[in-house]
């Protein structure tokens, strides 16, 4: 890599991007080289409306700027075993998920409906909201809502029961309910400026499934779900770099 294409930081100075793609770009939810890099064509095009030419050179000077880093797996570990880990306040749950969940990271708990995601979805957040050395992350949390199962009063209980400020704790949530799949990416899309604008440190979905499942039925549609889901999971993943 040459010292002229490290010093690409801001959209604006890839090639083709004036001040109104880059502004495009920037409310689509494209706001770094690197979230340009690794998206698809066809997004840019749908999602900041640019014309597919257009579209193609851009991802193309953004990709030319990004260099693969290889690491040692010793290094991976270093940095991996000093990731900050939110405890659930269950020693079962928190052995099991090794210590607490994972900050920087996707965390999904799959099960039979009833078996207690949603409740562990409410207790996280306000788990969240505790100081450091209580074991939380001293943030707010970011839910998305796709069943409409989040019970501000279940949170109020919760957050008494454990001796917290209930009516704080709800402050410390930022909500939105999601009525399909696409109104859920595009959550997802937008939650970026909220990361910028709050101090978020947790990002719920719940669940991540249920609107993929109902809408994308029979094999045929198989395909078409995945790659949406993956390039959701992706943007979901890459949101704690806000
Ligand atoms: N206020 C409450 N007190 C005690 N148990 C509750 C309360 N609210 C829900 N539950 C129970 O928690 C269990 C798990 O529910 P939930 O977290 O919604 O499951 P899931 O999201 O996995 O479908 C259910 O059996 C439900 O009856
Ligand atoms: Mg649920």
């Amino acid at each position: 890599m040459t010292e002229e294409q490290e010093a690409i930081t801001d959209i604006s100075d890839l090639s083709g991007v004036g001040p109104i793609t880059a502004g495009k770009l920037k409310a689509a939810g494209f706001d770094s080289v690197e979230a340009i890099a690794v998206a698809p064509v066809r997004e840019l095009v749908e999602k900041a409306s640019l014309e597919s030419s257009v579209a193609h050179k851009i991802v193309k000077a953004a990709r030319e700027t990004i260099h693969t880093d290889f690491v040692t797996a010793k290094q991976l570990w270093e940095k991996r075993k000093d990731l900050k880990r939110l405890n659930l306040g269950s020693s079962n749950l928190d052995t099991l998920l090794g210590g607490g969940l994972e900050t920087q990271a996707i965390t999904e708990f799959v099960g039979e409906f009833g078996t207690g995601k949603s409740q562990i979805c409410m207790t996280a957040s306000i788990r969240t909201q505790l100081p450091e050395d209580k074991g939380g992350l001293n943030g707010k949390v970011l839910f998305i809502d796709t069943e409409g199962t989040f019970a501000t009063q279940r949170v109020y209980q919760i957050a008494q029961a454990a001796g917290h400020d209930p009516e704080k704790i709800l402050e410390g949530i930022i909500y939105s309910r999601v009525y399909n799949s696409d109104h859920q990416i595009l959550s997802v899309d937008h939650a970026f400026k909220v990361c910028q604008e709050e101090n978020i440190k947790l990002m719920i979905v719940d669940s991540v499934m249920s609107h993929f499942r109902g809408e994308y039925i029979g094999r045929e549609s198989l395909a078409e779900r995945q790659q949406r889901l993956n390039s959701h999971l992706h943007k979901l993943a890459e949101s704690h770099k806000h």
